[in-house]
């Protein structure tokens, strides 16, 4: 048993695909979460940034004392490789791959994910050691995390649906079943996404509910779940720029209004 909370991190607001499941799967888990709003895009970035960024962000969580870290971006876990932790730090890669590999019928799958994750080609390196006969073909979405971040997040805004079908474009031409939303802002966007597939049979996946899922499985594992007979103090948000969009972002994607964010000088 360890009582301590569970750390998140993101760029921004995309690691809130994650925490949602987090809370619904683990609710007497606390969080501490943290989205590095003063750097976001990470998905532009050289890799040696969204390393430095992470090991920052890292730290960050350390000082909350937590137990275990989710890198709730695809970018950062795209680069997982080269960040070393005493504590563990899981990313977001593996567990939507395998679910990607069982759900797809024609073996036939797209992934959308920012410059730097499609750059390092994780995801098809992953998806193919689970199951080498997949085809994968792979969009970035350069403009995308920002525009959500941002605010452009309701399935009618011009600007979204504009970027959306311009990297939809291919995909709606290509006979996949599955398409993997490797970067963890994109489900805040998914009606969006839906609403300009030409084939409506596509399963979406999202990266952070599978996430959580692995989360939960390292939690039981390795027997660091939190007593369930203790009072949840639930989840705090730490974001280190000053934007007043995260809140409505988060209240517009979670549901619920984040009342007690805190910004933070890394
Ligand atoms: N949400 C992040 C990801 O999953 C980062 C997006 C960005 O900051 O570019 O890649």
């Amino acid at each position: 048993m360890d009582n301590r909370a569970i750390g998140i991190f993101d760029s921004g607001a995309g690691g809130l695909t994650a925490l949602r499941y987090i809370r619904e799967i683990m609710p007497s888990e606390d969080i501490v979460y943290f989205g590095d709003t003063i750097n976001v895009p990470y998905g532009e970035k050289s890799r040696d940034d969204v390393v430095r960024c992470a090991y920052n962000n890292i730290e960050f969580l350390k000082s909350k004392n937590v137990k275990v870290i989710l890198a709730a971006c695809g970018t950062v876990s795209s680069q997982l490789k080269y960040i070393k932790s005493e504590i563990p730090v899981l990313g977001i890669i593996d567990p939507v791959c395998k679910k990607s590999a069982m759900t797809t019928k024609n073996r036939k799958i797209a992934v959308l994910a920012t410059s730097a994750t499609i750059k390092s080609g994780i995801y098809k390196k992953t998806c193919s050691s689970i199951l080498p006969e997949l085809e994968i073909y792979e969009q970035s979405c350069p403009k995308l995390a920002t525009l959500i971040e941002s605010g452009h997040i309701s399935s009618n805004d011009r600007e979204l649906t504009n970027v959306l079908s311009e990297y939809l474009q291919k995909i709606n031409c290509l006979d996949v079943d599955t398409i993997i939303m490797g970067c963890t802002h994109y489900p805040i966007v998914e009606n969006a996404i839906k609403d300009l597939l030409v084939n409506k049979n596509i399963t979406l996946l999202d990266a952070g509910k599978e996430a959580a899922a692995a989360l939960k499985k390292f939690i039981f594992e390795n027997n660091i779940q939190c007593n369930n007979t203790k009072k949840s103090e639930n989840v705090k948000y730490f974001i280190s720029g000053k934007t007043a969009m995260f809140a409505e972002v988060a209240s517009g994607f979670l549901g619920y209004n984040i009342d007690d964010l805190i910004f933070t000088e890394k």
